[in-house]
């Protein structure tokens, strides 16, 4: 079966592909880098051509409102043009996307889904908790100076294996026209997953719990990222992935 794998070289992306490619399919991992880009709409249907499975992995290079926004129903439309004849068309968004409004990107997932429940094509979409590997991003966005600061809701981070894992068997199981939700082992506050990845990483940033600290434009409560009681739960807790994760070098 050929199976095209839009941002298929990216983190959720390239394991996807990995794990298909496994099992024998045909996968075509498309990307920029590829000369597939959903933007342009540069070789989106020679890519399409032929295939019964669309598996939308990219993301926008900017998280600036206006540009998010523009990225997910670009590419969204381009996409669902070309893949008029896909017999699943399947994409990751995120666990309490539509609680988040306030937020630029979470309209911009929004925007996207709509444009897929819209589009009469048979589709899955997955809705996922924030990935281990993205906590260091999450860090990042909220640092001033050597202060991190950051809501003290609770998170259910998920490693990308385990949301790969769902991505590759969902490309093989029938549409089911609505959305599945997929989260971590174990929820915790997200001032304690940045404290432990930073001691883990050796890591001099100083982390303050502030409730009113925004995440991505919204301030956040216990409930809102955490995913519901019929979620599909990932194995590798947050600890095991950090200590599976290179050695860093201490700061001097
Ligand atoms: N981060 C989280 O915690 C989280 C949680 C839930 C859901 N999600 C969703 O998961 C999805 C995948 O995230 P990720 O972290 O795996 O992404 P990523 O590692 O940033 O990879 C993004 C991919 O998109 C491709 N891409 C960028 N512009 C493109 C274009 N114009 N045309 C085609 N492909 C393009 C990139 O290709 P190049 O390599 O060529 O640039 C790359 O393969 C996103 O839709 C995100 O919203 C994320």
């Amino acid at each position: 079966m050929k199976i095209v794998v839009i941002g298929g070289t990216g983190l959720i992306g390239s394991k996807t592909v990995e794990r298909l490619r496994k099992k024998g399919h045909d996968v075509l991992a498309a990307s920029p880098n590829s000369g597939v880009d959903t933007i342009t709409g540069k070789g989106v249907a020679e890519a399409l051509a032929g295939a019964e499975v669309v598996i939308d992995l990219a993301n926008s290079p900017s998280f600036e409102d206006k540009a998010v926004l523009e990225f997910f129903q670009t590419s969204g439309r381009n996409l669902l043009k070309a893949g008029a004849g896909v017999k699943h068309h399947i994409a990751l968004s995120i666990v309490g996307m539509e609680r988040l409004q306030g937020s630029g990107y979470m309209r911009a997932k929004m925007a996207q889904e709509q444009l897929i429940k819209g589009s009469g094509i048979p589709y899955t979409i997955v809705h996922s908790t924030q990935f281990h590997e993205f906590m260091a991003g999450i860090a990042q966005s909220n640092t001033v100076g050597q202060t991190v600061r950051l809501s003290p809701a609770y998170l259910q981070p998920i490693a990308s294996d385990d949301v790969a894992d769902v991505m590759a068997e969902v490309a093989l199981a029938a549409p089911v026209n609505g959305t599945i939700e997929i989260g971590g082992p174990e929820k915790i506050r997200l001032t304690d997953i940045v404290t432990r990845l930073f001691k883990a990483t050796h890591d001099p940033r100083q982390v303050t719990a502030d409730p009113h600290a925004r995440y991505f434009g919204v301030e956040l409560d216990d409930t809102s990222l955490v995913a519901g009681a019929k979620a599909r739960l990932g194995k590798i807790r947050f600890d095991d992935w950090l200590s599976q994760q290179p050695p860093q070098k201490k700061s001097a």
